[in-house]
């Protein structure tokens, strides 16, 4: 048989905090008509509650997403986090993930490309479902943003924003779904987008709060100049490569970093009807690798995307790096969802928090068990020593 994989769910979650651009304003030296001319942004999401990180918001859109399936968590075979804001380092923000839907025959891993990072977990899931190591992939892409940015620095503070967006990735015999992808990366530009400290290059320090290095730092025209180059090159190399052309092309779902990048290099340089272009970063900002699948679950609930349609997502972000995946939309069987189903799977997430408690403490129990009785042979030994002695 052979494989094919389509999206056969979707979800997306936005914190309910709006940050406006008059907000922005009250904080640093900006204006409403300076971010929306220049960004096209008028506000974006930010949790404000300390219990929400990226796990939390990545958990409750591949809920979503399950729903829409109407799938259970023990149907996924892996989950792919795309996150520039990890809760940890390490362990992954997928684990954590992983364990809050109670996906208990799910691997679990994150990817680190930046805003590309959601294609390139598609393309990874693809990869896995054709080659048969995996029949259904959870790809999110989940940002909290508002943490690692520097609320004084106004070339940053005024462009991001939190969120989280969610696809399950599913084989099937029927063709179509994800066609073809466009990966790529230019190290050399590591340094125009970034997190400077905190991994082992520069290990958090005193030093390094006290300078700011754990903010995200960025030249904004250097990084407009590669995205409006590798947005319009990477979309027509893609679409190539299914051998199609972009009047086949029904809607593009840029990376919803900014107005004008996606106006110069997908409408401009690419003759691309505006209408046919899918925005929401008015609403929602730069979501980073949330902003491809918070537009593209908005696209479908718009009825935007219809059975057959040719769809590009294109996204380029740190790295540097670049993506986009061509997909042919196919007929995904929606679940109406009951109010006892939704009361079951309420109940489900429940029993699976419990269960992961239940194993932390009775790790925290062998771990005592266990210290008590190294601790005790120490005391042994040293007795026997006094003994000889
Ligand atoms: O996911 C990838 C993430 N990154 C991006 O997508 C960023 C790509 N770059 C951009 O979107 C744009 O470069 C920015 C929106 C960041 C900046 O827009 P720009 O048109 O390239 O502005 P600029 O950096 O050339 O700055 C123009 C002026 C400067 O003042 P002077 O030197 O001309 O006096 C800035 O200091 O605008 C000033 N400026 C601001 N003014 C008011 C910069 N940020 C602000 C601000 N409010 N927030």
């Amino acid at each position: 048989m052979a494989r094919y994989s389509h999206i056969v769910g979707w979800g997306m979650y936005v914190p309910e905090k709006v940050l406006t651009n008059d907000d922005l304003a009250n904080i640093v030296d900006t204006s409403d008509e300076w971010i929306r001319t220049r960004t096209g942004i008028r506000e974006r999401r930010i949790v404000t509650d300390p219990s929400e990180s990226t796990s939390t918001l990545a958990t409750r859109a591949a809920r979503a997403a399950l729903e829409k399936a109407g799938l259970s968590p023990t149907a996924l075979d892996m989950i792919i986090v795309a996150t520039s804001s990890p809760d940890h380092l390490f362990p992954a923000t997928a684990c954590l993930v992983q364990d809050a839907l109670g996906a208990v025959n799910a691997g679990a891993f994150d990817l680190s490309a930046a805003c590309s990072g959601f294609v390139y977990g598609m393309a990874m899931a693809h990869g896995l479902i054709v080659s048969g190591q995996a029949d259904t992939v959870m790809v999110i892409g989940a940002e909290v943003l508002s943490r690692l940015t520097d609320w004084s620095d106004r070339n940053t503070c005024v462009l991001f924003g939190d969120g989280a967006g969610a696809v399950i990735m599913q084989v099937s015999e029927q063709p179509g779904g994800f066609i073809a992808s466009d990966l790529g990366a230019d190290g050399s530009g590591a340094s125009l987008l970034s997190l400077p400290a905190g991994g082992t290059r520069l290990p958090a320090s005193e030093e390094t709060v006290r300078n700011g290095m754990h903010y995200i730092k960025m030249d904004g025209r250097a990084v407009f100049r590669f995205a409006t180059r590798v947005m319009a090159e990477a979309t027509r190399r893609v679409v190539d490569k299914a051998g199609l052309t972009l009047d086949d092309v029904a809607l593009i779902i840029p990376h919803q970093a900014n107005s004008r990048i996606i106006e110069s290099s997908v409408i401009k340089q690419l003759k691309y009807p505006k209408e046919r272009v899918f925005m929401n970063l008015d609403r929602y900002g730069n979501t980073s690798t949330a902003s491809i699948p918070i537009a593209l679950v908005e696209a479908v609930e718009q009825g935007r995307v219809r059975p057959g349609d040719y769809v590009v997502l294109v996204g380029f972000g740190g790295g540097l790096t670049w993506a986009a995946a061509l997909i042919q939309w196919g007929a995904p069987k929606v679940s109406e969802v009951s109010r006892w189903q939704r009361w079951f799977w309420a109940a489900w997430y429940r029993v699976y928090r419990t269960r992961s408690a239940y194993r932390r403490l009775l790790r925290r129990l062998f771990a005592l068990w266990f210290g008590t009785r190294e601790r005790s042979e120490e005391e042994l030994e040293r007795l026997r020593r006094l003994r000889k002695e």
